[in-house]
């Protein structure tokens, strides 16, 4: 019986085949980079509680680093226009300094973000009474807000969208003066568009008020003031408020003021304007803007670029209104990651979210959550370069 000869191209082909399948092991990492979750221990809260710090990376090579304690963004990094990758959120670089005192940096906020006047609110003909913490009044949910609660890890996966956190947290009934059991998730998905999605839902067991928001301080150059970042905010209005910076109610229009963004201007150029009353209360921008686009549906908030990186942050949301905050109350005693110590106004604030004191004013969009309704709030910070 003759013997079979393999012919030429068989044997090419499965050359080709060995190599292909050999071949990724060897090609560096860097191009092979996938989409990616991991965790590592980022140590003890104070009530003893393990605390895990996750990483979620995408296939560009960002990162954002969340802890499981007040489901703080510690770090999230984003390309500049040579497509260098830099930590752009202030925050330090231990659980320590969060533990210790932190002026709520990267942290998720609840059960109600912002101010509540003189810690007082009432809901179905009963007062209910907040801690005061910000004197006169309630601020970020009181003594221990969302931001200060070890949160649970519902799930951790890469899914179709890219690495996603779920964090969970049950707010029980009366904690911090709110009525209700609380239950909250928060999903964070960074996507392959750089961009960071987080999505709140909560449900009650009675009638409460639920504000809850993300309070990252950025500084898209990475270092130094803020200044000279051009901010663009879609809003015609504004909420001007005391000097205790609780709203009066009314819904004033940007034009003509400081607080006019709806074109592109650094944050810089009327910070001083000595002849605004508001400007003095905030000790800079400390306020709420009336977003233009519709409530409910995701929109594009505000638009922050930082011309030497070429940096750009786009600020998405379905909320009412965006809190925009300069920094005014950084001040340089805190020393942040790689010991760097932050001045005034190195960072800044953009918190979709709804209006401040709102359980306080009936002309407000409502923040009640009634059993059998679902809260539900959006909100992405997306970056790309110019
Ligand atoms: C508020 C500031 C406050 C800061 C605390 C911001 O959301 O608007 O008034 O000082 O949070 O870090």
């Amino acid at each position: 019986m003759a013997r079979a000869t393999v012919p030429q191209w068989v044997l090419i082909n499965a050359v080709a085949l060995a190599l292909m399948i050999l071949l990724p092991s060897v090609v560096p990492a860097e191009v092979t980079s996938k989409d990616s979750i991991s965790s590592a221990p980022f140590g003890q809260a104070t009530d003893g509680k393990a605390v895990e710090l996750y990483t979620l990376r995408n296939r560009n090579g960002m990162e954002a680093r969340i802890a499981t304690y007040g489901g703080i963004v510690t770090s999230l990094t984003a390309p500049d226009r040579a497509g260098n990758y830099t930590d752009v959120v202030l925050g330090y670089d231990s659980l320590a300094g969060y533990l210790k005192d932190s002026p709520y940096f990267g942290a998720l906020i609840g059960r109600y973000g912002n101010r509540i006047a003189r810690g007082r609110f009432s809901l179905d003909g009963k007062i209910y009474t907040l801690a005061i913490n910000n004197a006169p009044n309630t601020l970020h949910g009181g003594k221990v807000g969302f931001d200060k609660v070890v949160w649970t890890v519902e799930k951790a996966q890469v899914g179709a969208d890219g690495p996603e956190l779920t964090l969970h947290y049950l707010s029980r009934d009366g904690e911090e003066g709110y009525p209700g059991n609380l239950a909250v998730t928060a999903v964070y998905t960074l996507t392959e568009d750089d961009a960071l999605h987080l999505a709140y839902r909560a449900i009650t067991d009675k009638d409460t008020v639920v504000n809850l928001t993300q309070h990252s301080y950025f500084n898209l150059r990475g270092r130094g003031d803020i200044l000279g970042h051009v901010a663009q905010i879609n809003a015609d209005r504004f909420t001007p408020v005391d000097s205790t910076l609780i709203p009066s109610g009314e819904l004033r229009s940007v034009d003509g003021t400081a607080f006019d963004f709806r074109n592109p201007t650094a944050i810089g150029t009327r910070i001083e304007n000595a002849d605004e009353q508001q400007l003095r209360f905030g000790k800079g921008y400390d306020h709420n803007w009336v977003l233009n686009g519709p409530i409910g549906t995701v929109h594009l908030d505000a638009t922050v670029y930082e011309p030497t990186s070429g940096r750009v942050l786009e600020v998405l949301s379905d909320q009412p209104g965006l809190q925009f905050y300069s920094g005014n109350f950084l001040d340089g005693s805190i020393t942040g990651k790689d010991g760097r110590r932050y001045e005034f106004r190195n960072g800044f604030c953009v918190e979709p979210q709804h209006f401040p004191d709102s359980p306080n004013h009936s002309n407000f969009p409502s923040t009640v959550l009634k059993p059998g309704e679902q809260y539900r709030s959006t909100i992405i910070y997306a970056f790309s370069t110019r």
